[in-house]
């Protein structure tokens, strides 16, 4: 291929991340049950090809969960005037890593990953129940294996981290679970990702869940062909297509819409289980034969 095509390519591939993709989106997200009526802000900060970094802050400090990139994280951090106090990785996948060296040179924040992570930078390793106070607020690790998440062929637990926020109501789950799907397993186990979608599953309907990537239509697209006549499949289908035509986000979902759209959180619901005529079946071996379905949806694609 001649050189000025890859250069006319590249350049497209610079001018449409920086300027339709690299629009960042803002929610609020109120303290539950709180007199003072404090809440929390994040800021969704598309990164790389279809990777969402986040940005939590109070209107002073911040905290970043998966740095994919420097520059439109940086330039958020700029025009809010924000502190950047710690960085939180959901797992070791470069795509979600890469912007973690420079922005630890210029604000030297704390670092929490996975003690299974090899990273550039100093970080504490995570590889216990753990959480830290920010802004009146908690937020706890869990882990959640399954999902690959180290230099190393390991399965080990504290692979993959899920951050949890309750007080504000919100969940950064990495690739672990995704609006309407949930992560690969490269190294891990089924039985290891049902668990830990089960964990994440038993948290309140409420919580607000941003996942590491912008995966949502093509979830939803399955979710439908296995259950057409599902409504609120039907409508999520027509919101995200929408949102991606306004280049907006699909994420933040919530667990009581997951619940109702998303196959892989289904696998005690009698009515999908009826259809896939899988009535008999455990609540795992389900899961299986969700996931193999999915498996054959993609191989027909
Ligand atoms: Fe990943």
């Amino acid at each position: 291929m001649p050189f000025f095509v890859l250069k006319l390519f590249w350049s497209y591939l610079v001018w449409y991340t920086r300027v339709i993709k690299k629009r960042s989106h803002r929610v609020k997200c109120p303290f539950q049950n709180d007199t003072a009526l404090k809440s929390l802000e994040v800021i969704t900060i598309p990164t790389l090809w279809d990777n969402y970094s986040y940005i939590i802050h109070d209107g002073h400090d911040a905290v970043i969960v998966d740095p994919s990139e420097t520059a439109p994280i940086l330039e958020v951090i700029q025009q809010n005037r924000l502190e950047l106090t710690r960085i939180l990785l959901t797992h070791y996948h470069i795509d979600h890593i890469m912007g973690i060296k420079s922005l630890y040179n210029k604000f030297k924040p704390q670092i929490l990953a996975s003690k299974h992570s090899l990273l550039p930078v100093p970080f504490t390793p995570i590889d216990n129940k753990f959480n830290f106070i920010f802004a009146d607020s908690i937020f706890e690790a869990y882990s959640v294996p399954g999902h690959h998440a180290s230099p190393y062929p390991i399965t080990d637990q504290w692979s993959n981290i899920a951050w949890y926020n309750k007080k504000a109501g919100i969940l950064f789950t990495g690739d672990t679970l995704f609006s309407c799907g949930y992560g690969y397993i490269e190294y891990g186990s089924e039985q290891m990702i049902w668990e830990s979608l089960s964990l994440l599953r038993s948290l309140p309907d409420e919580t607000k869940i941003f996942c590491g990537h912008e995966y949502t239509l093509g979830n939803t697209r399955f979710a439908h062909s296995i259950d057409p006549d599902n409504k609120t499949i039907q409508t999520r289908l027509t919101d995200v297509k929408k949102l991606l035509a306004e280049h907006r986000p699909t994420i933040p979902t919530t667990l009581a819409i997951e619940k109702k759209i998303n196959p892989f959180l289904r696998w005690d619901d009698s009515r999908l289980k009826n259809i896939l005529g899988i009535e008999q079946m455990s609540g795992f071996e389900s899961f299986l034969h969700i996931r193999n379905q999915k498996i054959m949806y993609n191989n027909k694609k």
